[in-house]
């Protein structure tokens, strides 16, 4: 026995920390922590249990045979957030460039198995140069071991990711498939193909940083649901992002303490601009709303005009989905709609009751959308919504227009309460639209034609752009005042704590993808 630690110790040239002195330097001097730093700022202090430290790798070739690396470049175990249980892995770039073979792989998906086991939320901090490349087939079928855990845990338990170092070829599908991505600036990158094979394959010449970089991710592709300026700020975010989740789909969402006051809000009767088409930002109506401080934005670069977010109402979690009239005029489009749609299934996968604001002109017209499929796209925020049994409250609080009326949580899709503003216009389109095409021959004969438009624009606009034909049929529930929409929804969220819906006995729907 002694002999074998020897040599263990012998061919172990790295201290159990990681890489050593020199590599983990190298990590400090890039802006980046160490496996183990990241873990113990994550975790309640203290708390760290560590599973598979004396894990090794298993392969003989190209000389790993000489060394051996407690661990095998990830640090794996649980812990506790806020006193929650909570699983990690977290991948050591010191090592072998953190990359993944079989060892590797088998420690992570343990975590992951005991996570669905014990029902408890898994977040992986990345951290790798990918697939080892001196394992070979064992490195990518650890890959693959992962991919699958993921898939079975998606829905039942949390999964979270950190992009904190390269991440790159199959590698991203991980993180894609877990429920977020948090990116780093400047020290964190994502790509299926990197800057040398995109340089041969289309010519294009781009940087690391410009192809897949936090920033890129965050605004252009989506992929990045969060972003921060450097891993402390981006581990608060993750401790934050666990504050409002529960730790398994079996599990109502933490609540904070809440003792009633006065819920008022007045600005919100001013807030709406009497022009209809002038924008306001929508996120002043959910800060009035919902608890002071207490939101979280998701995807806040990308498809900003839809802003989606948790939240906290009387202390207990919501999820926000509000279309934004200060950007696009708030219209639906391919970006937004699956935007919205992902997170509504997210919420809806976890108990977390969902808060819609209304203000939408539409879905976004032209070639570009229609060519893109739009409709398909679209479609998919339609079913997200229509398939979810969480407590679902909808505010009107100026546009709801056409199918976009339909799609944001109305009645007739299975919201449970839904509240208009006394200036909310519910219709078809817009009055001008509707009397250009209603009223088309009638104004072409008028000798005054521009007279006789604003003429029906208005008479349409009388009998449309209100909420009382929609109120009249019970497709809104009431017509509120908005400095009286907190007292609202807090009443309906409590009405509904209860809530008990389940859907058709199905294997699975089929979502539009
Ligand atoms: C083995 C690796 C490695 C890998 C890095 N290292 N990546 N070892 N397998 N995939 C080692 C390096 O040899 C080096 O060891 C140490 O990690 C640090 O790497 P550096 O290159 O010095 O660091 P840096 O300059 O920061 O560059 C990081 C990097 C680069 C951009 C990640 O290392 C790189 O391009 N690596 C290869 C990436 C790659 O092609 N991976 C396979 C992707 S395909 P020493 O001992 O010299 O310090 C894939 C498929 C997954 O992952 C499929 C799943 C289905």
């Amino acid at each position: 026995m002694k002999e074998h630690f020897d040599t263990l110790e012998a061919k172990t040239t790295q201290a159990q920390m990681g890489g050593g002195a020199e590599r983990i330097a190298a990590q400090h001097k890039k802006g980046k922590l160490t496996a183990r730093e990241r873990i113990d700022l994550l975790l309640d202090e203290g708390t760290f249990q560590e599973i598979g430290q004396l894990v090794t790798h298993r392969s003989d070739n190209f000389g790993l045979d000489q060394q051996v690396f407690l661990g095998d470049g990830v640090v794996t175990g649980f812990g506790r957030i806020d006193g929650r249980l909570i699983y990690v892995f977290s991948q050591d770039f010191t090592v072998l460039g953190g990359s993944l073979a079989e060892a590797h792989a088998a420690k992570i998906c343990r975590i992951m198995d005991l996570a669905m086991q014990n029902g408890a939320p898994v977040i992986g901090l990345n951290d790798s140069g990918g697939a080892r490349i001196q394992e070979g087939v064992v490195s990518l079928a650890g890959y693959a071991d992962i991919f699958y855990r993921n898939v079975r845990s998606s829905g039942v338990v949390p999964q979270i990711s950190a992009i904190l170092g390269p991440c790159a070829g199959g590698a991203v599908y991980s993180p894609a498939l877990t429920d977020f991505v948090m990116m780093t600036e400047g020290t964190s990158y994502m790509f299926v193909t990197g800057p040398n094979v995109v340089k041969t394959v289309t010519h294009e010449e781009v940087s690391s940083e410009d192809l897949g970089g936090a920033s890129t991710h965050a605004s252009k592709s989506g992929v990045a649901h969060f972003t921060a300026p450097n891993e402390l700020d981006a581990i608060r975010q993750l401790r934050q992002l666990i504050s409002y989740i529960p730790n398994n789909c079996e599990e109502e969402p933490p609540a904070l303490a809440y003792s009633p006051s006065d819920e008022s809000r007045p600005a919100l009767d001013s807030i709406i601009p009497e022009n209809p088409n002038q924008p306001y930002d929508i996120r002043e109506v959910l800060n009035a709303v919902i608890d002071p401080d207490s939101s979280m934005e998701v995807h806040a670069e990308y498809a900003r005009n839809m802003v989606i977010g948790f939240a906290r109402v009387a202390g207990r979690t919501v999820g926000c989905v509000a279309n934004q009239p200060a950007t696009l005029a708030g219209v639906l489009d391919i970006d937004a709609s699956v935007k919205a749609a992902r997170f509504v299934r997210f919420c809806d996968a976890f108990n977390i009751p969902l808060l819609v604001f209304v203000d939408v002109p539409g879905f976004l017209p032209g070639t570009d959308q229609e060519w893109r499929g739009i409709i398909t796209h679209g479609a998919k925020l339609l079913y997200a919504f229509s398939e979810a049994t969480v407590p679902r409250i909808t505010v009107i609080t100026r546009k709801a227009y056409g199918g976009a009326y339909d799609v944001m949580n109305s009645k007739h899709i299975g919201a449970d309460m839904n509240f208009a503003w006394p200036g909310a216009e519910i219709a078809v389109m817009g009055a001008k639209g509707a009397a250009e095409i209603i009223f088309k021959g009638e104004i072409a004969k008028a000798t005054d034609q521009a007279s006789k438009l604003a003429e029906k624009e208005a008479e349409y606009k009388q009998q449309f752009a209100n909420p009382y034909e929609a109120a009249a049929r019970g497709y809104v529930d009431a017509v509120i005042r908005p400095s009286e929409t907190r007292q609202h929804i807090i009443a309906a969220l409590d009405m509904l704590r209860n809530k008990v819906a389940s859907l058709p006995r199905k294997k699975h729907g089929n979502i539009p993808l």
